[in-house]
């Protein structure tokens, strides 16, 4: 059978199989305490929290209509938990304490077990205490292969992060107000795949498909890759219709993925992974380039559509999400448990930042949806800083000023004084979070929920 019409045969009988239609990958996670050599050679090594004792932990991988089954062993001196960032999975296996499932105490284990219906680049990442967990290493990627995937020599995921670490290798303190009051834990440090400028060689004219993830806790990265043409092909897991050149800047925010499939091209011995700082460029990896020079091949690359659920925007329940609050904002009061705090109280309890002047998860969700009803969010960023708001279980889109729809996306960033719309179809049953992934801004309150009623 041809790939297109598998995949439309899938999304019309059966969105989330329940015993799946095809394997199940079989994983087991020990989430717990390892030394890993993260500052250049001389320095101390730094004691890390992390997935198998690896710092990105394992990559999951596993293909498109099969099922994962991940055993998660918590050997942390903490509760954890795991979420599946970007999977439109089954809302009990999400891994959110609190609203999904019990936090997996020490010592205790997990059975996560769910079917698979989307393709892409994906990443799994405590969500406990998170901007701590994740900062100490607890993430890992998560890669689902097309049932049909296309024909490129190499397939290299890149997770970026920033870590913030002192002198004798060990993390900066966490829970400082200053980080949750501004623009969150920024790091000192730059890691692709937990390595300083790591170095992934290549051959001239091979066609490479990178995968970039964004796992730092608060930084939105703008990254160039240089010596290479091609297109992005996909964002946040999910295919584009129409692949776009390759740009020099791609703007990555907190959590965020961008699929590129691109040749290599360079004639120098190098090509980069650059970040822009404001005060220029740095490698964050680079890619040593040999073999005599070739053109680059030109058919591009279009990936199979995931099952696609449409927005009926005509008739779409509407919520407005105010973001108020940080440093600079003037947030005077806010709701905590249906009471009304000021300013001094909230700092007292860590809060910093609020939604519809709610700090921390309201009692109500935002919207409480019928499965298959459309929904559209007008939100409005009254903040100094940027923030990152991630919607679990359900991929939205970008409601553009002419009223078109843009690619489907489950983070979106909304800069300083920004305001932008976003809607979708809540196809998925299930209380889901939605909140920012500035993992400090998470912490000090802003995060709200969204409920499908099937
Ligand atoms: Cu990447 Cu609520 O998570
Ligand atoms: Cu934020």
């Amino acid at each position: 059978m041809h790939r297109r019409q598998f995949l439309g045969t899938l999304a019309a009988v059966s969105v989330f199989p329940h015993d799946g239609f095809g394997q199940t990958s079989t994983s087991r996670l020990v989430a717990g305490v390892h030394r890993q050599q993260v500052l250049p050679a001389g320095y101390p090594g730094t004691e890390m929290w992390s997935f198998d004792a690896a710092f990105p932990g394992t990559a999951l991988r596993a293909r498109q209509g099969d099922r994962l089954a991940v055993t998660v062993e918590n050997q942390l001196p903490q509760a954890t938990s795991v979420h599946w960032h970007g999977l439109r999975l089954e809302n009990r296996m999400d891994g959110v304490p609190g609203l999904t499932q019990a936090p997996i105490a020490k010592g205790a284990s997990f059975d996560y077990n769910f079917a698979l219906p989307d393709a892409g680049t994906y990443w799994y990442h405590s969500h406990a205490k998170s901007m701590e967990q994740i900062e100490r290493g607890l993430y890992g990627p998560l890669i689902i292969n097309e049932i049909d995937p296309p024909d490129v020599d190499q397939d290299i995921t890149l997770m970026i992060d920033d870590i913030r670490l002192e002198q004798d290798g060990s993390f900066a303190a966490f829970d400082n107000f200053h980080d949750l009051s501004h623009a969150g834990r920024i790091g000192n440090l730059w890691l692709a795949n937990g390595q300083i400028d790591p170095a992934y060689p290549l051959k001239r004219g091979e066609r490479v498909r990178v995968r970039l993830i964004n796992a730092a806790n608060a930084r939105v990265f703008t990254l160039g890759l240089q010596g290479f043409d091609g297109w992005v092909v996909a964002l946040d897991g999910m295919p584009l219709n129409e692949p776009q050149t390759l740009p020099e800047e791609l703007v990555l925010a907190p959590a965020q993925r961008i699929d590129l499939i691109v040749d290599v091209t360079t004639d120098d011995e190098e090509a980069f992974l650059i970040t822009f700082e404001r005060d220029g460029g740095y490698a964050i990896a680079h890619f040593p380039v040999s073999g005599p020079s070739k053109a680059a091949r030109s058919e591009k690359v279009i990936l199979p559509p995931n099952p696609d659920f449409p927005i009926d925007l005509a008739n779409a329940r509407t919520a407005t999400l105010l973001i108020d609050g940080g440093a600079m904002g003037g947030m005077r009061a806010a709701r905590v448990d249906g009471q009304e705090l000021g300013a001094r109280e909230l700092a007292g309890r860590g809060l910093f930042w609020a939604l519809n002047g709610v700090a921390g998860r309201p009692e109500t969700p935002l919207l409480d949806l019928s499965l298959g009803e459309s929904a559209r969010i007008g939100m409005a960023n009254n903040t100094a800083f940027p923030h990152g708001m991630h919607l679990h279980g359900m991929h939205f889109s970008e409601v553009l000023a002419d009223g078109s729809l843009g690619p489907l996306r489950d983070t979106i960033l909304l800069n300083p004084q920004e305001t932008r719309k976003i809607a979708f179809q809540a196809h998925n049953p299930g209380d889901w979070l939605f909140h920012c992934h500035m993992l400090a801004h998470h912490q000090a309150g802003m995060g709200s929920w969204i409920r499908v009623s099937a």
